[in-house]
């Protein structure tokens, strides 16, 4: 999986077949608790795309899904929390279960605001799914992720959907950054 070329890489967090084996344990279950459901998936862009792809490929029920596109304002390493609605979804939620898919869970910020906004549209059900959470870094104490792929500690990763400075998305693991990758210069 690894070449000389990926010498960005400091370490692998969580190799692919370890996430392949969650996704299929998280789809198992989601399976299970969405029987006779109208679920709807939601996808929050860009971070969760590839975890969402794996994931509803793994319940098998006739589901329908949606994208949503948020950024936080701030930089591309800290989340300030206010969280600006670049794209919205393109259907209604009124009466439908919606189950939102994020890549990652941190200060929890960007996840309460959405919570927010989408509860007010009135679904049927509104849970979550993340496939990482860095629970020592939260900021929201009572913030409940209903489906949890993994707690990680307080470091910043990419892969797997998850970048820095919109890159790495595309590698098939997470992993941590040589510390000089993180600089400013590299984010070209
Ligand atoms: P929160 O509002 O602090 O929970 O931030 C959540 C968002 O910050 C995620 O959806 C990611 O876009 C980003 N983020 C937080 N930690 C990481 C990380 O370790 N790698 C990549 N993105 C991260
Ligand atoms: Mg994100």
């Amino acid at each position: 999986m690894m070449s000389d070329q990926d010498s960005f890489i400091e370490r692998v967090l969580i190799p692919h077949e370890d996430i392949q084996q969650k996704v299929r344990e998280l789809g198992e279950q989601i399976t299970r608790d969405y029987q006779g459901k109208d679920l709807r998936v939601v996808g929050i862009l860009r971070g969760a795309f590839i975890f969402m792809a794996d994931l509803i490929r793994n319940i098998k029920l006739p589901l329908s899904v949606d994208f949503m596109s948020i950024s936080s304002y701030g930089g591309s390493v800290e989340s300030s929390g206010v969280v600006r609605i670049l794209k919205d979804l393109d259907k209604s939620i009124t009466g439908v279960d919606v189950l939102i898919v994020e890549d990652i869970v941190d200060t929890g910020l960007t996840l309460k605001h959405l919570l927010e906004v989408l509860s007010t549209r009135n679904p049927a059900s509104l849970r979550v799914c993340a496939l990482l959470d860095k629970k020592e870094r939260r900021l929201v104490p009572d913030l409940k992720i209903d489906y949890v792929g993994f707690e990680i500690p307080n470091l910043f990763v990419v892969g797997y959907g998850l970048d820095f400075a919109e890159k790495y998305r595309n590698y098939p693991f997470i992993f941590v950054l040589k510390p000089e990758y993180y600089q400013p210069e590299f984010t070209r």
